[in-house]
């Protein structure tokens, strides 16, 4: 279990798409496990693997009720839409409005390789829908309709 470093806005990884897991092996479960570390470490509700540097479709999410590991997300549906303020590790000190479903059932494989399913309302869809567009290279600014006005 380690800390990893999270990537800013700028650097490059961050707008590459990333690839389908096909094996669940040692590497990406210390993988999950580092995400999760360096996730509660920076106070976060979710992380995409390549904010830490690494081009596959993982990302994990904690809004408070415990680890959701996702490998291979898919947003399978989503339902009525919601409009909040939100921020990114990889954008620290940046918030700013962005409309998403409000609610969304996501299909994944687990570290198991079970697949799975989670359906999220509010915060919990917002977060998958967050961490699922860093898979795709798609950060939370180029959705931002507002900015909260103590940015610089
Ligand atoms: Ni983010």
């Amino acid at each position: 279990m380690a800390i990893r470093n999270i990537r800013k806005l700028g650097d490059e990884v961050l707008r590459k798409k990333c690839r389908s897991v096909d094996v669940i092996d040692e590497r990406i479960i210390t993988l999950l496990d580092d995400m999760a570390d360096t996730l509660y470490d920076a106070n976060g509700v979710g992380l995409a693997a390549p904010q830490v540097g690494v081009l596959k479709r993982i990302a994990v999410v904690d809004i408070g009720d415990g680890i959701i590991e996702l490998i291979n997300p898919e947003i399978v549906s989503c339902d009525g839409e919601q409009t909040d303020n939100e921020g990114c590790l990889s954008v620290p000190g940046k918030y700013g409005k962005v409309t998403r479903p409000n609610k969304v059932t996501v299909r994944a494989v687990d570290r198991n390789g079970d697949e799975c399913e989670y359906t999220g309302e509010g915060l919990l869809a917002r977060a998958f829908c967050h961490e699922i567009d860093h898979l795709s290279g798609i950060v939370f600014v180029d959705k931002v309709t507002e900015y909260l006005e103590d940015d610089e």
